[in-house]
């Protein structure tokens, strides 16, 4: 390839860094910098990055998760699990310290005829596999550098079918920036073939950015480039719509009152009948979100960071500051 031409074609597809902060833009090092370790007290990581120590500080903070059944958190204990499950005929077991999905069981049913439980796709699994599963958790082998974990059983989310045809094979979350407790920017990942139904981004996942004025999609980007319609299924992206918008954005934002951390994602999904509940928080978010959006941080992240008085506001306050500040569309 002619390296002029090649040079032109990198230029076309990357900002350099001075057009980048022309546009807000946040890169990595300015949200590590500024952001993640001027408002994330490190002492405070164990909270977001525990799943059981979040899900123990919104219970005590009225944020709405999905119930915990128990948690098993050494070898010993693996012989009780299936009295910890009990009755529950459907649950999901998830190392405390996961990410990106790993080592996430989600069960679905017990069969009548062979007593084994049924996961999401079909597939049967037996006592002694789940239990082995559990040990799994326990060894580390879903956890980040391999460190021993803690194995959490939660009610299964029941999730809202409004988005279904957007999604392929997996579900979709809502990603809300919160930053001081106001929400600053927000995105749907929807997973496709191509991201083997994971919600990563870098995977092949579709972006979607949302409008914090009324939850509707701003644009969709699959591998950085716009689109338009979810390649898997068809479904025009534009017309995706979040309900419960601004419940979603309250749950997003009191999640700042309970966890201290002022720089965070918020992972948000919405169940059928106990509407918005939080999934998991992300002390250090990722920033394609801004690509989804078509817009920066910075400028709405200075705009908070000028404000007087805003730690006397209330959640209900913070969140319409935001919805008329940082919204696209009217309605
Ligand atoms: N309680 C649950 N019920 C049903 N599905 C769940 C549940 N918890 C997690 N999942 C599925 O697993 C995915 C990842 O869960 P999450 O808690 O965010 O873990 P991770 O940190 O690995 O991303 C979710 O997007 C969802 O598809
Ligand atoms: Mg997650």
């Amino acid at each position: 390839m002619n390296i002029l031409k090649a040079l032109k074609d990198l230029k076309d597809r990357y900002a350099s860094p001075f057009e980048m902060t022309k546009d807000g833009i946040m890169g990595m090092n300015q949200r590590n910098v500024n952001y993640i370790s001027r408002y994330n007290r490190r002492d405070l990581y164990p909270l977001v990055d525990n799943k059981l120590l979040t899900k123990k500080i919104a219970l005590k903070n009225n944020v709405k998760t999905p119930v915990l059944i128990g948690s098993i958190e050494n070898q010993h204990q693996v012989s009780n699990v299936l009295e910890i499950i009990g009755d529950h005929k459907e649950f999901c077991i998830k190392p405390a310290h996961g990410s990106g999905g790993k080592g996430i069981l989600v069960i679905k049913d017990k069969s009548k005829t062979t007593g084994n439980f049924i996961k999401t796709s079909g597939q049967e699994i037996t006592e002694h596999e789940l239990k082995r599963h559990v040990t799994n958790i326990l060894a580390g082998l879903f956890s980040l550098g391999g460190k021993q974990d803690i194995a959490l059983i939660e009610d299964l989310i029941h999730f809202d079918n409004v988005f279904s045809g957007y999604s392929y094979d997996g579900v979709p979350d809502t990603r809300v920036i919160v930053f001081q407790g106001f929400p600053v920017m927000s995105m749907m990942r929807l997973s496709t073939s191509a991201s083997d139904g994971k919600a990563n981004l870098h995977q092949g996942a579709v972006g979607v950015g949302i409008c914090l004025n009324t939850g509707r999609a701003v644009r969709a980007v699959q591998h950085n480039e716009p689109i338009t319609i979810h390649p898997d299924t068809d479904k025009v992206l534009s017309e995706l719509r979040v309900p419960h918008w601004r419940e979603v954005l309250e749950l997003a934002s009191s999640c700042y009152d309970m966890s201290g951390l002022g720089y965070i994602g918020t992972d948000i999904v919405l169940d059928r009948d106990k509407g918005p509940m939080l999934l998991e928080l992300n002390a250090r978010p990722g920033l394609a979100i801004q690509i989804c959006n078509n817009a920066g941080l910075l400028p709405r992240l200075r705009l908070i960071e000028a404000m007087t008085k805003k730690h006397r506001l209330s959640v209900e306050q913070r969140v319409a500051f935001s919805m008329q500040h940082f919204g696209v569309f009217k309605d």
